[in-house]
């Protein structure tokens, strides 16, 4: 770092701003230490301090092996999804499946399954997306960083879960992974106020079965099973009350095996469901 970004860095922390933070926006808005960006810097400072995510103001943020170009239309890929990946890949590699089709529900940036082409990738794998949200915005920041990381065989569906999904993939998709809304109105009230500079659909479902944020889950447990192979698996994370719930939904759904897995901080989040 420069002399020059050095003091820059002082003046956002004693603006107020965390250190680390204060390094990244340095790094990101004032390059080789270059005074004409320091408007710039200045503005996404301010932007900082009112409280917007970090993520939105760079514009662009790490996920898994991608560099997901982000904005305020789509959720910021939480690192807990990162597992949800990192589970996927085990399935599909316990499977051997040489060529996987996979549905990501939800894809908002893209994140789940764009990181799923590249991991697979790169271990010579060629993987089929079919990228759904109900969000056309989401779906052009998705189709932006599929474009970006030169990940081509995608296609984007406009629909709300399976509704528009082409009939014709009934049977033949090898993953389904999805990570929908799962919080509660009430619970949503009392979040981190970071959370209303994201998308409101993309964070909170309606009640179901009297669990709170639970309806998109249900939806998606409930109709998975007949777009899987006969060894295709669901892959779908939940929130942490919601443990219960999705078992008892991929049971009487049919799924053959069912699973639910902590996140690394300990907290009830992934259904694994083969059918
Ligand atoms: C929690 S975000 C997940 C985004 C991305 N998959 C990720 O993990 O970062 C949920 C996504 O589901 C989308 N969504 C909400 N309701 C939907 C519906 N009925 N059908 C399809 N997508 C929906 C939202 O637009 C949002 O992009």
């Amino acid at each position: 770092m420069t002399d020059v970004n050095a003091v820059l860095v002082a003046e956002l922390v004693a603006a107020g701003i965390e250190r680390r933070e204060a390094r990244w926006l340095v790094e990101e808005f004032v390059l080789g230490g270059d005074l004409d960006t320091v408007p710039a810097l200045n503005a996404a400072a301010r932007r900082r301090l009112e409280g917007e995510p970090l993520q939105y103001i760079i514009g662009h943020w790490p996920f898994r092996s991608l560099d997901l170009d982000l904005d305020s239309r789509v959720l910021i890929p939480r690192p807990e999804t990162e597992e949800l990946v990192g589970a996927a890949l085990q399935e599909l590699a316990k499977g051997g499946v040489v060529a996987p089709t996979i549905l990501d529900l939800g894809c908002g940036s893209g994140a789940i399954g764009l990181a799923l082409l590249d991991e697979l990738r790169s271990r010579g794998i060629v993987a089929t997306l079919v990228a759904v949200d109900e969000s056309l915005e989401a779906l052009e920041v998705a189709r932006r960083n599929a474009l970006k990381h030169q990940l081509h065989a995608v296609s984007f569906v406009h629909s709300s879960w399976f509704a528009d999904v082409d009939e014709s993939l009934q049977g033949h998709v090898d993953l389904v992974v999805a990570n929908p809304p799962y919080v509660g109105d009430v619970e949503f009230a009392h979040l981190d106020r970071v959370l209303t500079y994201e998308p409101r659909d993309a964070i909170v479902a309606p009640d179901a079965q009297g669990v709170a944020g639970f309806a998109d889950l249900e939806v998606i447990i409930n109709e998975a099973r007949r777009w899987l192979t006969p060894e295709g698996i669901l892959l779908c994370e939940h929130g942490s009350e919601h443990r219960d719930a999705v078992v008892a939904a991929a049971t009487s759904a049919g799924f053959t095996s069912v699973e639910d897995l902590d996140d690394l901080s300990g907290r009830p989040r992934l259904l694994v469901a083969r059918r």
